[in-house]
């Protein structure tokens, strides 16, 4: 999901060092600088100067469109290619055989758990997922139509209230304890915001059912006394959630690396990632195509609604990315995920339309001359559809999986010795040293 993923491609590979010599042509003079994993530091820069006074070159980049702001090992993409790896596993595997808390486990710890670790960590999140009473009232005063991402946020950032000690980001068992809170709370939280929308009574976690299968209790259960979940439904859910769960330095990871570099605590840092996500150009992308698939209506309206896609008056939602310049590795999975929904639902009529769509994207000229392959958002709005989502709650499915990168990248940038507080540089373009005119001169 989400227009997110601005960075460049493939990130620094590491590389034999290198040098570069720039030629300052105001001075004449040289300077060298280190080529070190494909990048150069941003700060040798600062040597380049015209006399002792001068503050120095320093670059300037808007979007962060090619800086790396960070060394990490957490996610790999390389967006020519298509390729998307956790901690070095491509994601088609983890897709395959993983569970989304075993790849939670994986961002977080660097490796895959074996039988036991999984165990006590499955244990550890599912004795958490309960929230304390006065968060549920603390939701239960938002308005009846409040936006489920709004609530999100909010209560997110509230758990830093009722953890104060999360505040002691240095000390590995207090962090870690958070770390298992969020990812543990996220689904409960997610949920009771979806029930207030509906006006039905919160449902509290099922610590004996398993994290996806939780949810959707927490989500649709009734009056039955236990809800069992379709075993298809909570497969494909946990398929989403783990082709959700990181990808490397998008905006609202970045927001989490920023706002974590102040020290604050991680609930307020990963509100932040909250918030960053909500925008429609990060999380809202899947609901866009579902609104441009329904305004197609028809296969009939197939041809005119392409020739306006290539006459530039349309675009086609859900295709294309900032990265990937080949087929999505996630939206494949999604693609797959899509028919195991369907058995259960039945085929969204929309499906069709989607499908046709791709088929003839792919072969047309337009679309193969730009590399535009479909992303992750052109099926999974589908598959949020199928399963009775509003589209409100779409962000909100990506938030909850999307915890355990924003918590792992956390974790990484607060051990990371180079890493300070996250402060950028300006070009000012201001007034300068005016003369104060009192109010009646003005
Ligand atoms: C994701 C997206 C913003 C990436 O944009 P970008 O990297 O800045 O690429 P550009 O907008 O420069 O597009 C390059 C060319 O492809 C075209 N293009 C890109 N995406 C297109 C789309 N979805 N439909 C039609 N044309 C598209 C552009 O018009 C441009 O054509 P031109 O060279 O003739 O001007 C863009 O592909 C898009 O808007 N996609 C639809 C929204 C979406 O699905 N977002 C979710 C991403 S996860």
């Amino acid at each position: 999901m989400g227009t997110e993923e601005q960075s460049e491609n493939g990130g620094g590979v590491a590389t034999a060092s290198d040098s570069l010599t720039i030629t300052d042509n105001r001075t004449g003079k040289s300077y060298e600088v280190p080529i070190e994993d494909g990048t150069v530091r941003a700060t040798a820069l600062r040597n380049i100067k015209v006399n002792e006074s001068d503050f120095g070159v320093m670059t300037y980049d808007p979007a962060f469109m090619n800086t790396a702001s960070c060394r990490s090992a957490i996610t790999y993409l390389d967006g020519e290619a298509g390729v998307l790896e956790y901690r070095g596993y491509p994601i088609e595997q983890l897709a395959e055989h993983s569970t989304y808390l075993e790849v939670a486990y994986l961002l977080v710890h660097g490796e895959l758990p074996n039988q036991k670790q999984l165990d006590e960590w499955t244990h550890e999140i599912t004795i958490h997922t309960f929230v304390h009473e006065n968060v549920r009232s603390f939701m239960q005063g938002f308005r009846y139509d409040a936006h489920p991402m709004g609530m999100l946020l909010a209560s997110v950032g509230a758990l830093s209230t009722f953890y104060p000690d999360a505040n002691k980001i240095h000390d590995p068992e207090t962090r870690y304890l958070q770390i298992i809170r969020l990812i543990a709370k996220m689904p409960t939280l997610a949920a009771f915001a979806y029930r207030h929308n509906m006006g039905q009574p919160y449902v509290y976690p099922d610590n004996d059912l398993r994290y996806p299968g939780n949810f959707l209790s927490m989500l649709f259960k009734m009056t039955e006394l236990k809800y069992e979940p379709d075993p298809r439904l909570e497969r494909a859910l946990d398929v989403l959630f783990i082709l959700h769960a990181d990808h490397e330095q998008n905006c609202s990871t970045s927001a989490v690396r920023a706002v974590g570099s102040s020290q604050v605590d991680p609930y307020s840092a990963v509100a932040a990632g909250i918030a960053a996500l909500y925008g429609p150009l990060h999380g809202g992308a899947n609901e866009q195509v579902l609104r441009m698939l329904r305004r197609i209506g028809t296969k009939e309206n197939i041809p005119d609604f392409m020739q306006g896609v290539k006459d530039g008056k349309e675009r086609l939602m859900g295709f294309g990315h900032r990265v990937y310049k080949n087929y999505d590795p996630r939206a494949k999975i999604i693609k797959k995920a899509c028919d195991d929904v369907f058995e259960v639902t039945g085929v969204n009529p929309l499906l069709e339309i989607a499908l046709e769509l791709e088929k003839i994207a792919l072969e047309d000229e337009y679309f193969v001359k730009r590399k535009l392959y479909p992303n992750v958002d052109f099926y999974s709005g589908l598959i949020y559809e199928a399963l009775h989502m509003p589209v409100g709650m779409f962000t909100v499915l990506f938030a909850i999986p999307r915890t355990s990168g924003w918590i792992s990248q956390w974790l990484e940038m607060i051990d990371d010795k180079e890493q300070k507080i996250a402060r950028p540089r300006q070009i000012y373009t201001g007034e300068r040293e005016r003369e104060y005119v009192p109010l009646d001169k003005r």
